[in-house]
């Protein structure tokens, strides 16, 4: 797992500490980064204290029970709780991860918790995730197709359709981008690891019409060539997948198609 630690010279700086759980006597602690864009205030970090005996086993569950017993100000994103939306996505102990399917026991002494790193933040726990998404967009992550449209639909073989497994799985966490120090510097041009892994989906699908097209816009110094195969990709996607093959495959058919 790929681990990230703050450095020394922080502005993060230490916020409240809220009270232990009365006669609890399995008690853990969380220390958890705020910040309010209201209060005009530097980051702070948050101490609570939970009744391990009265929690689920995710670091979700935590995150929930703090904001629904101790902190209702405490800000972060989940949907789904089962893996699948990817809205949970944060830096739980050093690693990128999902909190609804990362569990507590996962993790030893206190949990320390941040967003996604090198990512602008909007509130606690919150990346701002627009250029991410604007960048998911560019490389037209659907099926495009320029024959007539089949009477019933457009169909696959079983051997075609596997091309596409370990990559259709991705939920668009962002653990993978944020995790890249390649798209933490170039972020704006380098596409990272999650747009590139669904640009290859794409570009495999024998359904679609659009394979010169896809590469074209890709062979460009940036957009793809920005990934040094530093493989912090593949050790932090929480769904098991490699983003860092993906790559590396766009780029073989790069160079296959000009030989
Ligand atoms: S490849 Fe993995 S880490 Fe990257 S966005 Fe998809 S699910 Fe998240
Ligand atoms: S809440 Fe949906 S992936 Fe965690």
């Amino acid at each position: 797992m790929v681990q990230f630690t703050l450095p020394k010279n922080s502005t993060i700086r230490t916020g409240k500490t809220w009270p232990k759980p009365a006669d609890a006597k399995n008690v853990r602690k969380f220390q958890i980064y705020r910040w309010n864009p209201d209060d005009g205030q530097n980051p702070r970090v948050d101490t609570y204290f939970i009744d391990m005996d009265k929690c689920g086993p995710m670091v979700l569950d935590a995150l929930i029970k703090i904001k629904t017993e101790i902190d209702p100000t405490l800000t972060f994103r989940r949907s789904c709780r089962e893996g699948i939306c990817g809205s949970c996505a944060m830096n739980i102990d050093g690693i990128n991860t999902l909190a609804c399917i990362y569990g507590l026991d996962e993790i030893k002494g206190d949990v320390k918790i941040y967003p996604l790193p090198h990512m602008p933040v909007i509130k606690d726990l919150i990346p701002d995730l627009t250029h991410f998404y604007a960048q998911h967009a560019s490389i037209m992550p659907w099926l495009e197709t320029k024959t007539n449209r089949p009477a019933k639909e457009w169909k696959q073989s079983i051997e075609d359709r596997k091309k596409l497994d370990g990559l259709y799985e991705c939920v668009m966490c962002a653990s993978c981008s944020t995790s890249c120090p390649s798209y933490w510097w170039n972020g704006d041009r380098y596409l990272g690891p999650a747009a590139l892994l669904h640009a290859y989906r794409w570009i495999i699908d024998s359904r679609d019409e659009a394979t010169g097209e896809r590469l074209d816009q890709l062979e460009d110094p940036f957009k793809l060539y920005r990934c040094h195969t530093i493989m912090n990709c593949a050790k932090t996607c929480p769904k098991g997948l490699n983003p860092a093959k993906a790559i590396a495959e766009i780029k073989k058919m790069m160079v296959e198609r000009v030989v």
